[in-house]
């Protein structure tokens, strides 16, 4: 990013746009490192919210509250179709920005605005978010369950420290197999293959919720240690560790 930054100076105005968190890892972009980078170019960060807001921070602000940078960064965007679970979008930042995408953006010009009742859902998911933090911490608990119960049986959930946790298998054929095992199984996961990820690195994208108690996702674990028999090539990518054991890691975490 800074060989970018150099390369781009006296070329216009920079700007640096990164998502919060990243929606096929699960991962976390590194925030204070991109924005002592954008002082120092006197670039603008744009920072993406789609999967951080409701899940990042102590009251479900994203990811600059997680960082301890709420306030700090120049424009922030998101959905309302994820955490917040309705539909529609915002865009937070400067005045004049604000008002040129009310002119400009085309979302927002050539699109009806959001129906009443989308508009009060959304406000009551804001309150509940506002006054009941602790599902911001029940959501991190449970993810934390299910990403640890997963890389113990040998799953492979990379870099993702998020509720979004990827099971990265590698072959679409296999991926696609075990997509349909845990169907049948009661799990509801979805596949992802090329282009929505690099060749090679097919996976199922595991996404836990807040409302999940620990029963759903002990359950939803035992249903990925028995799919391990239901898919032959499963064997050699995970470990051969028995579920028995990792739930007596599991329920002690969980205690
Ligand atoms: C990073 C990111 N930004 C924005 C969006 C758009 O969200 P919506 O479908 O609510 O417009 C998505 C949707 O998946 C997303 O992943």
């Amino acid at each position: 990013m800074e060989q970018k930054l150099q390369a781009s100076v006296g070329k216009g105005n920079l700007a640096i746009i990164v998502d919060g968190v990243y929606s096929m890892d699960g991962d976390i972009a590194p925030l204070p490192g991109i924005y002592s980078l954008a002082k120092r170019y006197n670039a603008l960060v744009i920072i993406d919210e789609a999967h951080a807001t409701g899940v990042l921070g102590l009251r479900g602000r994203g990811t600059p509250e997680y960082f301890g940078m709420h306030g700090k960064i120049d424009v922030v965007m998101g959905t309302l179709s994820k955490g917040l679970g309705a539909v529609g979008g915002f865009a937070a930042g400067p005045k004049d920005l604000i008002y040129y995408l009310r002119h400009a953006a085309r979302g927002f010009v050539f699109s009806a605005a959001l129906p009443p009742a989308t508009c009060a859902a959304l406000i009551a998911a804001l309150d509940v978010l506002e006054h009941e933090p602790e599902w911001v911490i029940r959501l991190r608990e449970n993810a934390d369950l299910m990403r640890q119960g997963l890389g113990q049986m040998g799953y492979d959930t990379g870099d993702s420290t998020t509720p979004i946790i990827p099971v990265i298998i590698g072959e679409e054929i296999t991926t696609h197999q075990l997509t349909r095992a845990l169907h049948a199984l009661g799990v509801y996961v979805s596949p992802v293959a090329f282009p929505a990820v690099r060749k090679g690195t097919a996976r199922l994208r595991v996404s836990v919720m807040a409302t999940h108690t620990t029963e759903d996702i002990l359950k939803a674990l035992n249903a990925f240690e028995k799919a391990k028999t239901m898919v032959p090539m499963l064997s050699e990518i995970t470990s051969s560790r028995k579920l028995e054991e990792v739930l007596s890691l599991q329920t002690s975490v969980a205690a």
